[in-house]
């Protein structure tokens, strides 16, 4: 019996969630997001990429200085260049675009905080229209962040935080499920 009452108690927490997923479209988004590195050959529009960089400029920065800009690359021969400078970027070359999101040191000591904040939003607006993307690093790295400065001719003191491959996935691709109990500390550590 207290068998049978755990089972159905189970399930309806299960299904409870399924529902509340079903009915809660950023929470759809935000657990089925995950890095897309295969793209098809179906172009993206600048209205969707436009979309992708508005999603952007909607997240919060520190003091709302907004310490950001946004480059967006579609020349394929720019991005095949890129690509084969950036080891972790390969995926760059099947890409139909890049966002590369760059921060203003003089506007924001954190703009590297702002702009991830931009960052993730646009990975968040690429999933939830059906886009792939995937964040490649330039920020920490200092030789990164200058390969990509030098190739797109990014004007100093402008930082790129990272470089954001765009387009339709390729094949299936499954969101990693990360949750951690142990890692929740409710009240106490
Ligand atoms: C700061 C940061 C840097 C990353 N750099 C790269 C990168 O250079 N190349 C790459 O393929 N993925 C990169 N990723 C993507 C991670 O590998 C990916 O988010 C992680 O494996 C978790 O997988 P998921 O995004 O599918 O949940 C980066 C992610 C973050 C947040």
């Amino acid at each position: 019996m207290i068998k049978k009452v755990i089972l159905l108690s189970l399930l309806l927490i299960i299904t409870q969630n399924r529902f509340a997923m079903a009915q809660n479209p950023t929470l759809e988004t935000i657990f089925s997001r995950k890095s897309v590195r295969s793209y098809t050959d179906e172009p993206v529009s600048n209205k969707d990429l436009t979309l992708l960089v508005k999603a952007g400029m909607a997240a919060p920065s520190g003091m709302n200085k907004q310490p950001w800009e946004f480059l967006v690359i579609k020349d394929r021969a720019k991005m095949v260049e890129l690509s084969n400078k950036l080891p972790y970027a390969l995926m760059m070359k099947d890409a139909q675009a890049l966002i590369v999101v760059i921060g203003n040191p003089k506007t924001s000591a954190y703009w590297y905080l702002d702009c991830s904040a931009a960052a993730q939003n646009i990975l968040l607006a690429a999933e939830s229209i059906g886009l792939g993307a995937v964040w490649t690093a330039g920020y920490p790295y200092e030789d990164r962040m200058e390969t990509i400065a030098s190739e797109l001719s990014i004007p100093k003191p402008y930082r790129p935080l990272c470089v954001i491959p765009i387009g339709y996935p390729k094949g299936e691709q499954t969101p990693k499920n990360k949750w951690k109990e142990e890692k929740l500390h409710m009240n106490k550590w």
